[in-house]
């Protein structure tokens, strides 16, 4: 019985052995949180089980799966004098920070995008005098998260000819979408893919400003879109108007133009005064500033 004890305690000795890998082992957490468009720092130190070293070591750090994933990042340094030189910074936005003669390959990664979310596994490799080499097998899970920010907001008409605004916002988690404006319908729709959603407003009947705000648990952006129906002086300009501006057909198009003849004069006044109007009825004004400002027109046939 004593002897089968014994026999067991050598057992989880070895194992425990086995576990640290004969004196190598690599602290990270199993998580990290960046913002999309700004930076973030994957910690990463080891332990190994020489007494001293100070020739060549190479630090790696690749995504996806341990010992086979791509390389994302490498530098190596040939002494403790020499600085860990990068020789691989994928899109060079992979930086060392921390001191790899000091047991630490934490990296910084720049300007964080979408694809970035991954996992992140640190590895070094020591080759001078002595060959040996350690990696994490657990990797960094990096999440992403983003403020909201409006990516496109626009009004065009269906096929029925009634208006309607449309706003599109990103954000991580996806936001929600407001549209507020003058006595609006309050028939809207959501679509969502990825990190981006819609919302339309459909059968816009009222002039005015019609604002959609996007808002999620870390921040809020707005956006905002005029809508104006032809407003013109003489009542037959208006009819013209509002027949070009909803896209009718070549046939009542001749028509007008018929009438136009008619009215030589008049039609060249309503012309250049659609064109006018067109350019500042539908102005596109974005609260968020990442964002372009521009102007849009109304969708004509
Ligand atoms: C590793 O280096 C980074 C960057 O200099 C530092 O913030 C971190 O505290 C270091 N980690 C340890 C365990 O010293
Ligand atoms: C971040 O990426 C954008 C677009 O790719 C680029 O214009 C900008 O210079 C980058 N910023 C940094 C700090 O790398
Ligand atoms: C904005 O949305 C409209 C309507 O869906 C689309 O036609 C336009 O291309 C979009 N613009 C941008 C910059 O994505
Ligand atoms: C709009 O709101 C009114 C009153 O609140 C309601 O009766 C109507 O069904 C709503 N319409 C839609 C399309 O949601």
């Amino acid at each position: 019985m004593k002897g089968f004890g014994l026999f067991l305690a050598c057992l989880l000795c070895i194992c425990k052995k086995g576990l640290q890998s004969n004196g190598w082992s690599i602290q990270v957490p199993s998580d990290a949180t960046g913002e999309i468009g700004k930076a973030v720092v994957l910690p990463c130190t080891f332990t190994h089980p020489h007494k001293t070293y100070d020739r060549t070591l190479t630090a790696i750090w690749r995504i996806k799966e341990p010992y086979d994933g791509m390389v994302v990042f490498k530098c190596v340094t040939h002494s403790l004098s020499d600085l860990c030189k990068t020789a691989v910074s994928y899109k060079n936005k992979y930086k060392l920070i921390g001191n790899p003669r000091h047991n630490n390959l934490s990296i910084k990664i720049d300007n964080l995008t979408w694809s970035d979310s991954n996992r992140y596994f640190c590895r070094v490799e020591f080759s001078g005098d002595l060959h040996d080499k350690y990696e994490s097998r657990t990797g960094i899970r990096l999440h992403l998260i983003a403020a909201p920010r409006i990516v496109n907001i626009t009004i065009g008409s269906n096929q029925d000819r009634t208006f309607r605004a449309q706003c599109t916002a990103e954000g991580e988690p996806l936001p929600s979408l407001t549209w507020t404006g003058p006595l609006f319908s309050n028939a809207t729709s959501v679509t969502s893919l990825n990190h981006q959603i819609t919302k339309e407003l459909h059968y816009l009947t009222h002039d005015g400003k019609y604002t959609c705000t996007a808002v999620n648990s870390h921040g809020r952006a707005e956006g905002a879109v005029y809508f104006y129906k032809f407003k013109a002086a003489s009542g037959s300009l208006i009819v013209i108007l509002m027949f070009v501006t909803l896209g009718i057909k070549v046939l009542v198009l001749l028509a007008i133009l018929g009438i136009a003849v008619f009215w030589r004069a008049g039609h060249v006044t309503a012309q250049s005064r659609l064109s006018r109007q067109q350019a500042q009825d539908s102005t596109y004004e974005n609260l968020d500033r990442r964002n372009n400002c521009g102007s849009q027109r109304l969708p004509t046939e």
